[in-house]
């Protein structure tokens, strides 16, 4: 269970200190399994709440205040190496507006997702390039590395 209260999140200039409100209290539950589709105008806030999340906000955003309580931890009271080990792209991830644009399309895509799958999972955990491999299998592809 994720649940945000509270979010408030600025953009501070650096040259004025003007401060841009780009969350302004944001509260949001989101329940284990749940995907969930953030739809709004551009310039609403919605990479910022999903990088608020990910915790991957770097000046000039800054936090004010408010809290994200993933299965009853405040992500804002972990270690950076905890949450980037245990948590991020983990318990808690998200997909990017247009991802598929991102993806370049002269490259076989089987390379980026195997490299990937190996150098982010222990060996345990699919590192030894199984995952990758399955989940091609599950989408009827065929395994090939790029060139
Ligand atoms: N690096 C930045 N410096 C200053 N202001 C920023 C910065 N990044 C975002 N903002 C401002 O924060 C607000 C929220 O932007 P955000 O990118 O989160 O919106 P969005 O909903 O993801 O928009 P889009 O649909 O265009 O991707 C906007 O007012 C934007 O101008
Ligand atoms: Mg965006």
């Amino acid at each position: 269970m994720l649940s945000i209260r509270n979010l408030r999140v600025v953009y501070r200039m650096p040259d004025t200190g003007f401060e841009v409100r780009a969350l302004r209290g944001v509260d949001l539950d989101v329940k284990r399994g749940v995907l969930l589709g953030l739809v709004g105008e551009s310039g609403s806030g919605k990479s910022t709440l999903a990088m608020a999340v990910m915790r991957l906000l770097k000046p000039p955003a800054y936090l004010k205040s408010g809290e994200i309580v993933l299965d009853g931890v405040n992500i804002f009271t972990l270690d950076e190496s905890v949450f980037d080990k245990e948590y991020r792209w983990r318990r808690v991830a998200y997909v990017p507006q247009a991802s598929q644009n991102a993806l370049n399309p002269t490259m076989n895509v089987f390379g980026p997702l195997h490299r990937h799958c190996k150098s982010s999972r222990p060996r345990r955990q699919g590192g030894g390039g199984e995952e990758s491999t399955a989940a091609f299998a599950r989408g009827g592809l065929r395994p090939r590395q790029s060139p």
